[in-house]
């Protein structure tokens, strides 16, 4: 079975058994299906943060299933139940016009609402962490059902309990606390600054939702034209030490100071100093706009990714100091 419309990098590779699951029970059947053919159970969601390296000798496994629901709703605050199948910014845009709030920022990021919790996917100063509330998962070790709470999942930057602990837990549904008149989050990059040019004082989650798009996609490449995985390596954490060091050496060195005391650098800068943005090779490049993002020209193959992204990593090293942690799971 080819999984070539399976990624958004695009990369051509097969899998010797698919399925797609549409409800638990299905799940489950493809469980037990790989378990009798011996072979390893591979889920996948939207495939917008993987790397397909080889063809997959494992059962692939895409969650389907579909649905969205309130559970409750005081008119003040709200909690809505999704199926790990439903497309992220379709569930979005579906609780922005029931009128809840809390997703604006994470507005057109690729993928499922079932993978958005693994990596603890963020943007513009807001992460799933801050939204989520609970999640049901089915645990591959003991094939019960349990329910993880926000605290359980053990959230951080682009990480969790779940990416950490690889194919143990399969996410089935995640419930959001969202408000109706929630406290709405400005702070981030242009997004103020955008909402005035537009005019708008007292913006909406709708407003910020529409803002957010347009930033993204006027840097962001669009799978559907060019293959990417959205930001391949996440934004190394140094010490301030360091990040001292660093500014000394380059005054615009791009940091934000965490709460711990370490500072994140944006790794974006590190690979446009170091001369990498726009750079392609073959059909693996970078992209033009953003130098954390690689793309695929055309045909580029899985291990032609890793490739440079290796070059990058160890360009990266030499020159700062500084080592680059890739994003995407590597299959
Ligand atoms: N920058 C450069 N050159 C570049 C790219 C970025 O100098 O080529 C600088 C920018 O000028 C800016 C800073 O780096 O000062 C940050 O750039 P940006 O706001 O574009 O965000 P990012 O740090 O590159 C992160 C996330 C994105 C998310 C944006 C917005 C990670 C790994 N990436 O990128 O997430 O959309 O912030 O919040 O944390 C993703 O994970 O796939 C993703 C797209």
């Amino acid at each position: 079975y080819s999984l070539a419309a399976c990624n958004t990098f695009g990369v051509r590779a097969e899998a010797r058994w698919y399925a797609e699951a549409h409800d638990d029970a299905e799940v489950l059947q493809a469980l037990l299906e790989a378990g009798r053919l011996g072979v390893p159970l591979q889920v996948l969601g939207g495939g917008s943060n993987i790397v397909l390296t080889r063809d997959q000798q494992a059962l692939v496994l895409r969650m389907c299933s579909r649905g969205v629901r309130v559970l409750a709703d005081d008119g003040e605050q709200a909690l809505v139940e999704a199926e790990a199948g439903e497309p992220w910014h379709p569930f979005v845009r579906h609780c922005l016009a029931a009128g809840f709030s809390g997703l604006e920022n994470l507005s057109l990021i690729p993928g499922t609402v079932g993978a958005a919790p693994i990596q603890n996917v963020g943007a513009y100063g807001v992460e799933v962490k801050d939204v989520l509330h609970e999640l049901t998962a089915l645990d591959r070790q003991t094939g019960e059902l349990r329910i993880f709470s926000r605290a359980d999942c053990a959230f951080a930057y682009r990480d969790s309990l779940f990416k950490r602990q690889v194919g143990r837990f399969l996410i089935l549904r995640v419930r959001f606390a969202l408000r109706r008149h929630g406290p709405l989050c400005l702070d981030y990059g242009p997004i103020r600054q955008r909402l005035a040019a537009l005019g708008i004082e007292r913006p909406t989650a709708a407003d910020v939702s529409r803002v957010v798009c347009a930033i993204r996609a006027e840097k962001l490449p669009d799978p559907k034209v060019l293959g990417n995985a959205g930001s391949f390596f996440k934004n190394p954490l140094v010490s301030a030490s360091v990040a001292d060091r660093l500014r000394a050496a380059y005054p615009s060195l791009v940091a934000y100071p965490q709460a711990d005391g370490q500072v994140k650098l944006a790794a974006g800068w590190l690979i446009e100093q170091a001369g990498w943005k726009g750079y392609r090779d073959g059909d693996v490049g970078v992209h033009h706009l953003q130098a954390l993002v690689l793309v695929n020209h055309g045909q580029a193959t899985g291990e032609q990714v890793i490739d440079l992204a290796r070059r990058i990593q160890q360009d990266i090293a030499q020159r700062f100091g500084v080592a680059l942690e890739m994003e995407p799971n590597i299959l």
